[in-house]
């Protein structure tokens, strides 16, 4: 008999009223199989299960968590103005200041409006280049994965691509499907082909300027700036979707880290400091077309919501004032580099992706250069890693087409624990049997 707080019971009393028992699909853990692990409590970079049982964090709540769970001055900023009233549904003075503070960081960006996930604000930066341009086509790279709006969902990747739904879920109709285009990751000269015949129809390019939905995929010198190059040669609007990226490797843009300013750039996760928050920003001009001041419709209940902006405020400012990005890029470079050292003296066919403290251990031949070298890695050997590293006290994202992340919050000794358990030496198995 199950322990009734165990994650085996929780999970099959979510499976009676939860399709398929989770209220987001990368939760699952269909692609490793088990069962997902129920969270009970976190604080800096572990968390305790339902079971009992404690665990090294490195999916961070798939990216907000760039300061651990529960850190004390992000709780108690909370704490203070869920006092002050949960929502109004109307203007606060944290909003602006988040608002004020998104705007000085990122580059071009002029105005932003803020939303209440990464989804939002992709779908809100998509609404308004079509309404901005008057175009109705968006080219998307394979793999990337912008939320689960109708239009981008067209060769996603993260939980699609996992679930092996490759050309687009059911129930988004064939005409949305017809308006997005798809290119492979780091291809200029598909862009370039495609831009040159169809540019005008096209009312933006949408990226993550480093794709973290096929696991990491980095974008290769001269990519960025194409496609910069060749949306402003044809009118059409660059999108940098930061939902990982913004603030992740600086406390900033990466679009200002690379020198490139899109036009929009979209960001949720680490803004939101583990609550919900997402935004969507840019030139004045185009953002200025957004209801109220234009036509372009977007609203929400909760956007802003006083408490969400105030965890956000939070965690940026420390990151400003304590700039924990070189040490969390040194515990990235660490794992990488012993990650693919231990490999490589087992005869293991592994990669580690690595950018600051983002990265995705392959399990094929590096570079990853695009989807197609991403599903050429072998998912089944990724599972038994997985399995091997869970039972050890290690809990990465339970997919091979995601990022891990590596927190403010995690020591040298946490990192010794991740690679240690990672060592082929520490008898993980090569094989089903
Ligand atoms: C790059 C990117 N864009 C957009 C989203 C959607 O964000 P949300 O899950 O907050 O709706 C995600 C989510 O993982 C993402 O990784």
């Amino acid at each position: 008999m199950s322990d009734p707080a165990s994650s085996e019971a929780l999970f099959a009393r979510a499976r009676r009223v939860i399709p398929g028992g989770v209220n987001s699909p990368v939760r699952a853990f269909n692609a490793v199989g088990g069962t997902p692990v129920f969270i009970t409590r976190g604080t800096g970079a572990r968390f305790t299960s339902a079971d009992g049982k404690v665990f090294i964090d490195y999916c961070g709540s798939w990216g907000p968590l760039i300061l651990g769970h529960a850190h004390p001055a992000v709780v108690e900023a909370v704490c203070r103005a869920a006092a002050d009233g949960l929502s109004f549904g109307a203007c606060t003075e944290r909003e602006v200041e988040l608002a004020e503070l998104l705007c000085a960081r990122s580059p071009g960006m002029e105005r932003v409006r803020l939303v209440s996930s990464g989804t939002e604000a992709c779908m809100t930066a998509i609404r308004l280049a079509r309404g901005f341009t008057g175009r109705r086509k968006i080219l998307k790279f394979d793999g990337c994965y912008h939320g689960h709006a109708d239009a981008l969902l067209v060769s996603a990747g993260s939980g699609l691509l996992t679930a092996g739904l490759a050309s687009s879920s059911a129930g988004v109709p064939a005409g949305v499907v017809a308006d997005t285009w798809i290119a492979p990751y780091n291809d200029t000269a598909a862009v370039e082909a495609l831009m040159q015949r169809h540019g005008d129809d096209v009312a933006a390019i949408i990226v993550e300027p480093i794709a973290g939905n096929m696991g990491l995929v980095t974008p290769t010198p001269g990519f960025l700036e194409a496609l910069r190059r060749l949306t402003r040669d044809t009118g059409a609007l660059l999108i940098f979707d930061e939902v990982i990226t913004g603030f992740r490797l600086g406390p900033t843009t990466y679009g200002s880290l690379c020198g490139i300013t899109p036009d929009l750039t979209c960001l949720g996760k680490i803004i939101g400091g583990g609550m919900p928050v997402g935004a969507c920003g840019g030139r004045t001009d185009i953002l200025e077309r957004l209801s109220p001041s234009g036509p372009v419709y977007q609203a929400g209940t909760l956007s802003g919501n006083p408490v969400a902006v105030a965890a956000g405020l939070s965690t940026l400012k420390i990151l400003i004032d304590e700039n924990p990005y070189p040490s969390i890029e040194r515990q990235g470079r660490r794992v990488a580099e012993a990650i693919e050292r231990q490999a490589r003296m087992h005869g293991i066919n592994a990669h580690c992706a690595q950018r600051g403290g983002l990265f995705t251990i392959f399990f094929g031949e590096g570079p990853i250069r695009n989807l197609h070298d991403a599903k050429r890695c072998d998912a089944a050997r990724y599972a038994r890693f997985f399995h091997h590293l869970l039972g050890r006290g290690i809990y990465l994202p339970p997919s091979q087409f995601e990022v891990s992340f590596i927190s403010a919050a995690h020591t040298d000794d946490d990192v010794t624990r991740l690679i240690e358990a990672a060592n082929w030496s520490a008898g993980i198995p090569l094989t089903n049997e």
